[in-house]
């Protein structure tokens, strides 16, 4: 519903103008990462625009950069609905959604109409559900291959929980295989995202060995499949940790907001202040 909105201040001509009167630009806000110019530091991630449908309306809203997708080579339907389940009391939701989306093809065709130099413009990389983990890394470089040019910057997706055995890839030798066969392929760079669900020494290797092979930095974090801290938990709330039980999560859901930011904070202290990255 929110992108159909946003698809219609587009189409009328007064309707960007109208959503363009509630950015706050300044100069104190711009920065320049990755050889780009962001306008200001907060971004949309990936997951709200999956078809890239809503470009120029959510960079008129003031976002300082725009994530689309996840896109996959082919169309997919995602997961049956209900897909996803709101927790209010933990100020929390559970994305359960698949990776729907039109595709690469329909994601080029998109992005090629697209009139560039707005804000830094990334594409999001997942493979098909039905693409076998072995074959992974062919999804990859056939998505870079059909959308090469058409963004700024790339993310590889290794981290979402809703495609089965995609967290598979952030092993540190298949990460680093993967990003040089992208690196052969685009000059654009290419960023990592990854789960809050890693250990702490684990997360601080897959980050090395992502820039080592070639990665121009990294997206922290998706969602987690920790759900340790709903209160609805057998055991009680914080002191439980470990997956989910069964009637607060669907089969392979991952959760968002206040639960997530609180376990990411904590490990991302843990991961990235006292060892810190190269
Ligand atoms: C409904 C929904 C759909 C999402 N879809 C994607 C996706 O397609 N690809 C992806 O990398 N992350 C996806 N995410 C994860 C977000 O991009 C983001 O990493 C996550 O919400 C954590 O950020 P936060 O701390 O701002 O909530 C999705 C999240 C939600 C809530």
């Amino acid at each position: 519903m929110a992108i159909g909105a946003l698809r219609l201040c587009q189409l009328l001509p007064p309707g960007l103008a109208l959503l363009g009167r509630l950015r706050f630009e300044s100069p104190r806000l711009k920065q320049r990462l990755l050889g780009l110019s962001f306008p200001n530091p907060l971004g949309l991630a990936a997951g709200f625009d999956k078809n890239g449908e809503a470009i120029p309306a959510l960079a008129a809203l003031g976002f300082g950069f725009l994530e689309v997708g996840t896109v996959t080579p082919r169309a997919q339907p995602g997961n049956p609905r209900p897909r996803v389940f709101r927790y209010p009391e933990t100020e929390s939701l559970e994305n359960a959604l698949g990776f729907n989306n039109r595709g690469a093809e329909s994601l080029a065709r998109r992005l090629s109409r697209l009139r560039r130099g707005g804000v830094p413009l990334g594409v999001n990389l997942g493979k098909n559900r039905d693409t076998p983990l072995a074959a992974a890394e062919k999804d990859y470089e056939l998505l870079v291959e059909t959308l090469d040019g058409l963004c700024d910057y790339w993310v590889i997706n290794v981290s979402s929980p809703n495609t089965p055995g995609l967290r598979d890839l952030q092993s540190g030798e298949r990460l680093a295989d993967l990003l040089r066969r992208i690196g052969a392929r685009t000059d654009l760079p290419v960023l990592v995202k990854l789960s809050p669900d890693l250990e702490p020494g684990e997360a601080v290797g897959l980050g090395r060995a992502a820039v080592e092979a070639g990665a121009a930095g990294l997206v922290l974090t998706n969602t987690t499949i920790d759900y340790s801290l709903l209160p609805g938990a057998p055991g009680g709330g914080a002191e439980r940790q470990g997956p989910a039980p069964a009637q607060l999560r669907s089969p392979q859901g991952g959760g968002v907001g206040a639960v997530r930011r609180l376990l990411a904070d904590q490990r991302g202290r843990d991961r990235l202040g006292r060892r810190g990255l190269p």
